[in-house]
């Protein structure tokens, strides 16, 4: 992207590069003292949480499983509809495992509220979440988010995985989009 396009569409770094690598470190060193002698499903929820599962499954000192899940919730707008829908589902069976749902984001809660729900039906040991960034004052249902990276201000985010209208998901960093941008 041209640098100095994304300067016009971006209000301000909220996250650097740094941070959100610094962070990640320290959620991985609790899930791996919290999983010790468990073998841990890591579920990526497409397309948001590329770079969070990229980063934290590195970071890992366990020898973690790999699956994704593609969901939508959003349409291209900027506010969650509620309403979900599997658009790909796990190639895995998760009858007995030990499963972490990985996300970019929690902003109402309504997709891993829902997405939670759907995979503790599977027969799973376990169901816990990690979430690099929560909006809690966007919430409309709790989620227990075991692992959170950072809780944000309800302003609209891009970048590392987020997306608006599938621009800015590339950036290394977590920024707020101008409001000239959505508007
Ligand atoms: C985003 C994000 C979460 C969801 C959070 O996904 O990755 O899955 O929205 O919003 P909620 O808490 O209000 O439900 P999106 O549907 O934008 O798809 P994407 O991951 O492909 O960008």
């Amino acid at each position: 992207m041209d640098p100095c396009e994304m300067g016009r569409d971006l209000e301000k770094v909220l996250l650097t590069e740094e941070e959100i690598s610094q962070r990640l470190t320290e959620m991985a060193a609790e899930i791996d003292a919290d999983y010790a002698g468990r073998e841990i499903l890591l579920v990526g929820v497409l397309k948001g949480a590329a770079m969070v599962m990229a980063d934290l499954s590195r970071k890992l000192a366990h020898d973690a499983r790999m699956d994704w899940m593609a969901v939508s919730s959003y349409g291209s707008g900027t506010k969650s509809s509620g309403v979900v829908r599997i658009i790909k589902d796990l190639d895995t069976d998760l009858t007995g495992r030990d499963v972490l749902i990985v996300e970019d984001i929690v902003d109402s809660g309504l997709t891993l509220s829902w997405l939670a729900a759907n995979l503790r039906s599977r027969g799973p040991a376990s169901v816990e979440i990690a979430a690099l960034l929560r909006k809690p004052c966007e919430a409309k249902v709790q989620v227990n988010v075991k692992y959170c990276g950072f809780d944000i201000p309800g302003e609209f985010v891009v970048g590392y995985g987020l997306d608006y209208g599938e621009r800015y998901r590339t950036l290394p960093f977590v920024g707020t989009l101008a409001p000239h941008v959505y508007a």
